[in-house]
């Protein structure tokens, strides 16, 4: 509670008058304008769809094109956008790179941050932008704040076309009567910083912790409050940073963003997926396919490990692909492929942070395992796509003439496929030589043995001198 003497939004004085909010109801629908303007269209009947009239969605540029594609082409004016990731993933960077980007766009933008202060902003705007920090910096408002009544003021005060609110964990309405962080203000503030953007225009973007599973005072309970949800996800170890949307009101939830962090910030990646070496080495249990991630086709490569283990015992642990999937494809190999399996624990795993579930990976994730085992490999510039049944004999992928496409382009030499696929294909002069195979048996056999891995050979040296002589045959 303060005191007001003046109306923040028609300043008048005198004209404010105190009184006690009513409880908002638990499951009350949300009371914004989105709802009323939508009612008000139609009067609140029914129309036959052919009747309303085409809603042209405006979008705005980030001026990060990988970002732009995760949100539909760009960001809604009045949207909310709710940024979820764990701690140190790079929330703060992405947003503040794009409060910069729009800003030096001529878009006024007020970065509300209740974790650093203005200081830390700048200094890290400088580094991170550099010259384009000065560009910017005519629209680009910060402050650091967490009550929410004076974030409200700074929005009415600065009128931005876009707010940035990091994070919304730690925003607090001083007029809720509960702990700040806890979900009742969680809901609350968001609500309401909703409410906001929807009633002038402005885009919302905010940003909420997440842990390794979820959980904790969050994201999930914000979701049905915004229209567009993503999720910044990666391994704090590696560059590589996938941009996902799990809920777009405004596009398709397919499309990732593909960044790598490096000392200078978030870098757009332009080659995105894995690099195609015909010249490489060959290497066992490494096999490469090519996903769909929306609109993009992505190169991408499969490794798999196998090791002996206890039978009975033994683990299967599937990382950036489906779990069971990988099982199914074990039991598969075992069954039609010829490899026996159950004292041995498999690894499989998408690389460059990639979730890979749809079935036309499935015959890279067999030949990766197969290779694993037999210490055999894919040729190099070689790829391999193809859904696998139980049967094991091997079905058409789709969109698969989109995916040789950018596979030649990406200097892939040769692609491994369903019989049917590849006969189809080869009339369509495709710059890329293709191999028919009709089960998992006959894809297999198209693996080649490798040498044993040059740093086997030196430790072999280092530990055991003796050795060399035998090793000396091989090498
Ligand atoms: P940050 O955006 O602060 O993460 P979040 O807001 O999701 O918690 O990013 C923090 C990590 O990113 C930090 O560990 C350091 C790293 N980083 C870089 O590697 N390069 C950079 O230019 C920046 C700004 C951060
Ligand atoms: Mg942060």
């Amino acid at each position: 509670m303060r005191w007001a003497g003046r109306c923040p939004d028609c300043s008048a004085w005198d004209t404010l008058e105190s009184f006690t909010e009513a409880k908002e109801p638990e499951c009350a629908v949300p009371k914004g304008e989105w709802v009323a303007s939508g009612a008000e269209a139609t009067g609140g009947r029914a129309v036959r769809i052919d009747e309303v009239e085409d809603l042209d969605v405006p979008r705005r540029s980030t001026g990060i094109s990988e970002f732009d594609r995760v949100l539909g082409g760009g960001i809604v004016p009045g949207a909310a956008v709710l940024l979820g990731g764990e701690p140190g993933v790079g929330k703060s960077t992405l947003l503040l790179q794009a409060a910069a980007m729009l800003a030096a766009d001529g878009v006024r933008v007020l970065y509300a941050s209740s974790e650093e202060s203005p200081q830390q902003i700048r200094l890290r705007a400088d580094r991170l932008l550099g010259r384009a920090a000065k560009k910017a910096t005519p629209n680009l408002y910060v402050c650091t704040e967490t009550n929410l009544a004076r974030i409200a003021e700074q929005v009415r005060e600065v009128d931005p076309a876009v707010v940035l609110l990091d994070s919304i964990q730690m925003v607090h309405s001083p007029h809720v009567d509960a702990p700040p962080g806890s979900m009742t203000q969680l809901r609350r503030s968001c609500h309401e910083l909703v409410q906001m953007a929807k009633t002038a225009n402005r885009s919302v973007v905010l940003v909420g912790h997440v842990t390794k599973d979820g959980q904790l005072a969050g994201p999930k309970v914000l979701e049905h409050l915004v229209d567009v949800v993503l999720s910044i996800e990666g391994d704090r170890h590696d560059g590589h940073r996938v941009l996902r949307a799990t809920k777009n009101r405004f596009g398709s939830t397919q499309e990732i963003g593909l960044f790598e962090m490096t000392a200078t910030g978030l870098h757009e990646l332009e080659f995105a997926g894995a690099s195609i070496e015909p010249n490489g080495p060959l290497v066992s249990g490494s096999v490469l396919m090519a996903t769909m991630a929306g609109s993009r086709c992505l190169p991408a490569e499969i490794q798999a490990l196998t090791a002996t283990g206890f039978p009975g015992s033994t683990s299967r642990r599937a990382t950036g692909l489906d779990g069971s999937r990988l099982a199914m494809l074990i039991a598969v190999l075992e069954k039609h492929g010829g490899i026996q399996l159950a004292d041995q624990n498999v690894f499989a795993a998408a690389t460059g942070g990639l979730r890979i579930i749809e079935p036309a990976a499935d015959l890279a994730v067999a030949m990766a395992v197969a290779g694993a085992f037999w210490g055999k490999g894919v040729t190099p510039g070689t790829v391999v796509l193809g859904e696998v049944g139980l049967t094991g004999a091997l079905r058409a992928v789709g969109q698969v003439e989109k995916r040789l496409r950018e596979l030649a382009r990406r200097g892939a030499t040769h692609a491994i496929l369903p019989a049917a696929q590849a006969v189809a294909e080869a009339k369509k002069g495709l710059k890329i030589g293709l191999l028919g195979v009709s089960t998992i048996g006959e894809a297999v056999a198209h693996l080649q043995p490798c040498r044993p891995s040059a740093w086997k050979n030196k430790s072999q040296e280092s530990l055991n001198p003796p050795i060399l002589e035998d090793a000396s045959g091989i090498r």
